[in-house]
């Protein structure tokens, strides 16, 4: 664990370095001249580099402000969180908060809900950013200091209320019915923030197909306060969607982290950051530039979103190494929560909702999917988590019984039918050919029936309690243990990226000139 120790203790020492940065540079330096006076010049030379360097790092602060404190503050979330973890979550399992692991033979009790050290570290340090942000950024990027200020504020409310829901949700169990409209009440503090700054609520009329803007006689539409009905909705879908894609080790954090390294690839396509280290380090005269749209309204919201990710991916990082499979510790809601939170605040303030909303494409895929069983079309059970043959370790999709029930069921089964055809899901007969039941209607168990892997015969001793049903016979072309059903999730959701790259910067400049 000592590298852990490091790398808490190095960005520690970098921090109290970078608050008394400019004095102490500028002291170094001249106790550097002096001892130049001194001891001569061979001394001079070797004393060169250290000016040039704190040089380099105050141009790029000034171009990219406190771009660098964010960086540290990353490695120094990961320190402390993988400390924290260490340290509590034998304290979690001794106050009760432990689940049993579903896909382990034995279903050992591992403690639950360590995404609260990793909410709770991250909180911190986007407390200690506040002076760093606050004098590098207000001074060249924002003309107003307290808006600057409510601005992140804000988004620290909304993250804070996010987690404080997941730990109750994960002490307390919160009914579904209670726990879709709250995250509602966690976006407040962040919309009223956008109302103040007056941000935008108009959408771009798509230019294809023409007939659009022919009848509309507009190329832009004003939504008002539709607009903020959507953002609270995707509030609510953020903070949900990544609690319903879980169940295996790894998964939760796997796809917050795949978005949130996407959405900070997106951000910096709006800074010019090879120019500005070119200029700093390598003393390359180039012209630095603001790569797309060319303005510094959209460079500083795109800079705020790093700040508020950089320590994210620090942080979750950490977390990830001791959920990863084979799990150590569970996330609970408290991290689903969150995460989803941090993510949305990203997409709010840093005005690019929509776009961030093409990074959720596999938790889209997942919610339309999963939308028969939510709005009880289907019956849901408790988990729908994949069923493990324990003998093989291998994972096939688990299944629920379904009765068509009239109008509701004839509904459910259309839904069935489509998917079943699209190779998602995958029924299950009894011993005489009648249809007992279905994959439960998850994108893990979707990955499975795509994959091949197939619940065989249901025995007559058919489980039906917690309408989960157990599945004895087994058939299946691909195997999928739970790490490799990790992966192969995890390569979904890269996918999905790269799609919503291609949907952002190819499709979108045809469809919005
Ligand atoms: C959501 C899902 C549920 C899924 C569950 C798993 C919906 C509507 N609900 O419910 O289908 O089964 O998440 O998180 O989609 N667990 C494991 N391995 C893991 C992670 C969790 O076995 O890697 C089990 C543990 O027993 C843990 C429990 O899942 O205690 C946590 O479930 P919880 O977060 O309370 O379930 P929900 O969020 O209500
Ligand atoms: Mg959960």
């Amino acid at each position: 664990m000592s590298w852990a120790y490091a790398a808490l203790l190095v960005p520690c020492a970098a921090y109290m370095l970078a608050l008394l940065a400019p004095s102490a540079a500028d002291l170094l330096c001249a106790h550097a001249s002096m001892a130049c006076a001194a001891w001569g010049d061979a001394f001079l030379r070797r004393a060169a580099p250290v000016a040039s360097v704190h040089a380099a790092i105050q141009y790029m602060d000034r171009a990219l402000p406190a771009l660098g404190v964010s960086l540290v503050l990353a490695v120094l979330g990961y320190g402390a969180t993988y400390l924290a973890i260490a340290w509590s979550h034998r304290a979690f399992a001794a106050h009760g908060l432990c689940g049993r692991d579903l896909l382990k033979r034995t279903g050992a009790p591992v403690p639950e809900s360590l995404g609260l050290p990793c909410a709770v570290i991250y909180l911190v340090l986007l407390l200690l950013f506040i002076p760093f942000r606050h004098f590098g950024c207000a001074a060249s990027l924002y003309a107003d200091h307290a808006q600057n200020l409510a601005l992140y504020l804000s988004a620290l409310l909304s993250m804070y209320s996010g987690a404080l829901l997941g730990f109750v949700d994960d002490v307390l169990d919160i009914r579904w019915r209670f726990k879709l409209p709250i995250p509602l009440l966690s976006s407040i503090p962040m919309l009223m923030v956008y109302i103040a700054e007056g941000g935008a609520t108009s959408v771009v009329v798509p230019a294809w197909p023409p007939v659009l803007r022919a009848f509309l006689r507009r190329t832009t539409l004003e939504l008002g306060a539709l607009y903020y009905v959507y953002m609270m909705l995707l509030a609510i879908f953020c903070t949900n969607c990544i609690n319903i894609l879980a169940g295996i080790n790894g998964v939760e954090v796997g796809q917050a982290l795949v978005i949130a390294v996407s959405v900070c690839i997106n951000d910096l396509l709006y800074l010019d950051v090879p120019a500005v280290v070119q200029q700093a380090f390598f003393g390359r005269d180039v012209q630095v530039s603001l790569p797309l749209h060319n303005s510094v309204d959209l460079a500083a919201r795109h800079l705020f979103s790093l700040h508020l990710l950089l320590p994210f991916i620090g942080t979750s990082a950490a977390l990830l190494a001791w959920n990863r499979y084979p799990s150590r510790v569970f996330v609970g809601d408290t991290y689903c929560y969150f995460a989803g939170m941090v993510l949305v605040a990203c997409g709010v303030l840093g005005h690019y909702s929509k776009t961030l909303l093409l990074f959720f494409l596999p938790q889209i895929a997942n919610f339309l999917l999963s939308a028969p069983q939510l709005f009880h079309l289907v019956p849901c059970p408790r988990h729908r988590i994949p069923y493990l043959d324990a003998a093989t370790g291998r994972l096939y999709p688990s299944c629920v019984v379904w009765e068509p029930r009239g109008m509701r069921g004839m509904l459910g089964g259309a839904c069935i039918d489509m998917f079943v055809r699209m190779r998602l899901v995958c029924r299950v007969y009894d011993t005489h050919g009648k249809v007992l039941g279905v994959s439960n209607l998850t994108l893990l168990n979707a990955i499975l029936v795509f994959c091949g892997a197939r619940p065989g015969l249901a025995s007559e001793a058919t489980k039906r309690d917690d309408v989960a049903l157990r599945v004895d016979a087994l058939q299946g072309t691909v195997w999928l243990s739970e790490r490799g059903l990790w992966y192969a999730m995890m390569g979904v959701q890269v996918a999905g990226s790269v799609l919503a790259f291609l949907v952002r910067y190819r499709l979108a400049n045809a469809i919005f000139p």
